[in-house]
């Protein structure tokens, strides 16, 4: 274990102090993740720009610890669909806590029979059961941000989705955002 701590939260940038790792995920990391694959290369071939970063604490990935993460999502769409994470399930199944801090976004989860969505917003919690893939999505005109806390031996296991889906795709509606079904085709 390591010693007690604070951490700030760096409201205008979503960093953290201290900081451990930050990370970037390029829109040339998100292979196979939009339906629209010619959408994809073009914004990768173009700018490639970046679609969302994640600061972590320094607490550590290791048995009892909770480390804590903020991420923040860009907003933009690909071929009609919102800018989203890659997504993942936990290997060693283990709840996972997330809280809104700005913008305007969802937590997609699936179970592999049935998908769910929570509407993000600052000070909501939106709470990962165990066994459930997880991904966010910024469905706003501004960056989504979001603080995650989680077990630091749950694993993140990135195949599971790119295997199974999510269940639902996130559209930009008129209005509300659009869930449709995952394997439907780009439109
Ligand atoms: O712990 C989490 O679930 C989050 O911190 C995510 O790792 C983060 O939002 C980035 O998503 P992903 O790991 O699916 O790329
Ligand atoms: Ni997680």
């Amino acid at each position: 274990p390591i010693d007690p701590m604070s951490v700030t939260f760096q409201p205008a940038t979503g960093g953290m102090n201290p900081s451990g790792p930050v990370l970037s995920r390029r829109m040339s990391d998100l292979e196979g993740l939009f339906a629209d694959t010619a959408a994809w290369q073009e914004a990768r071939d173009g700018a490639d720009p970046v679609v969302y970063e994640v600061a972590s604490s320094p607490v550590p990935e290791a048995p009892g610890e909770l480390p804590q993460s903020i991420t923040t999502i860009h907003p933009g769409t690909v071929g009609g669909e919102f800018h989203m994470t890659k997504g993942h399930q936990h290997p060693n199944p283990q709840g996972e806590i997330y809280f809104g801090l700005s913008g305007t976004g969802g937590l997609l989860l699936f179970d592999g029979t049935t998908p769910k969505w929570i509407p993000m917003a600052p000070g909501v919690i939106g709470y990962i059961p165990p066994g459930w893939a997880h991904r966010s999505v910024n469905t706003g005109d501004e960056p989504y941000r979001f603080l995650a806390v989680y077990p630091g031996d749950a694993g993140h296991d990135y195949g599971w989705v790119l295997e199974h889906g999510m269940g639902w795709r996130v559209r930009r509606g008129a209005a509300e955002p659009q869930l449709v079904p995952f394997r439907s085709e780009p439109v």
